[in-house]
């Protein structure tokens, strides 16, 4: 029998609806809706229509968001002075940065400028070492989270088990297998120097299996243990610009437990988490405010 489906899009929607709720009263409390601020420089295509799905779900969520759109040419410094202001701006609740940023910037510069407190995306130091840390401040990469969220509604208990994660970036890879970690999986993460067959012989012994390399259809049958959860965080453009993930689905399907279609799996779960973290980052402002 092929996979269940896990459905990013339904569950992406029951977590917009719980953030809507909560962005509704902390409206009726404070007398403004929480605010998302997007800083976005150039006009990548693929960075406009992630920017404009964020946008939209503002929009159905009742978040205010709010878009600072700058040429590619933007010196760094005029970068981070805007993202001072931003940081200085008591009605702002969430600020991001979307990446990449041109090559004449720095991104780890620019991320380290943000305020932690509105650094919703989760990418700020201070963030990354709550996460390493175990601690509850700071926020989480929302794709991780997102990932998360999907292995968590198949019910299944991740103790114990084998996951391999595909990829080490720095907003995926990397804090998405400290939380493997923290629900006390056993962890291996592979990368682009990993050996193609020493990959193939890691991936088969996961029981949770998630693509996270930028590489389309480096998942294959082969490398997928019958009854794993698969979970493709890959969002690749095919030559007549399709979107395709990380893993060969149909024969992988066969294989698989669960698995995520691309699109409709992780990157609905990606913008949720954003609202979920903005509507936090207001929440927690708020209480900054009361204690004065
Ligand atoms: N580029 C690719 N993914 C992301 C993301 O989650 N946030 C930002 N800011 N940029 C990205």
């Amino acid at each position: 029998m092929p996979g269940a489906i896990m459905d990013g899009r339904a569950l992406a929607r029951t977590i917009e609806e719980d953030c809507r709720r909560r962005a509704a009263a902390y409206r009726q409390r404070c007398g403004r809706a929480p605010r998302l601020d997007v800083v976005l420089l150039g006009d990548d295509p693929a960075s406009r229509v992630y920017v404009r799905g964020k946008f939209r779900a503002s929009e159905r969520v009742g978040i205010d968001a709010r878009d600072h759109f700058l040429p590619a040419d933007t010196s760094e410094a005029d970068l981070k002075s805007l993202i001072e202001r931003l940081n200085r701006d008591d009605a702002v609740d969430g600020l991001l940065v979307q990446l990449p940023l041109p090559g004449h910037i720095s991104g780890n510069a620019v991320i380290a400028a943000i305020r932690p407190e509105k650094d919703v995306d989760g990418f700020h130091m201070h963030s990354a070492g709550a996460l390493m840390m175990g601690r509850g401040e700071g926020f989480r990469p929302c794709t991780p989270l997102g990932v998360m969220r999907l292995i968590a509604s198949t019910g299944i208990d991740l103790c114990g088990k084998e996951a391999v994660v595909i990829g080490r970036s720095n907003i995926v890879g990397k804090p998405l297998a400290l939380m493997l970690l923290e629900a006390n999986a056993t962890v291996t993460i592979t990368h682009s120097r990993t050996p193609a067959a020493k990959l193939e012989e890691i991936c088969r012994r996961a029981d949770i299996l998630i693509a996270a390399a930028g590489c389309p259809k480096v998942v294959t049958a082969q490398h997928v243990k019958r009854g794993a959860v698969v979970v493709d965080v890959g969002m690749n453009r095919t030559a007549d610009g399709k979107l395709c993930g990380d893993v060969d689905f149909e024969p992988v399907r066969e294989r698989a437990a669960f698995i995520t279609p691309v699109p409709g799996g992780v990157g609905p779960m990606t913008i949720a988490m954003l609202m979920q973290n903005t509507v936090e980052a207001a929440e927690r402002h708020e209480k900054a405010r009361a204690r004065g």
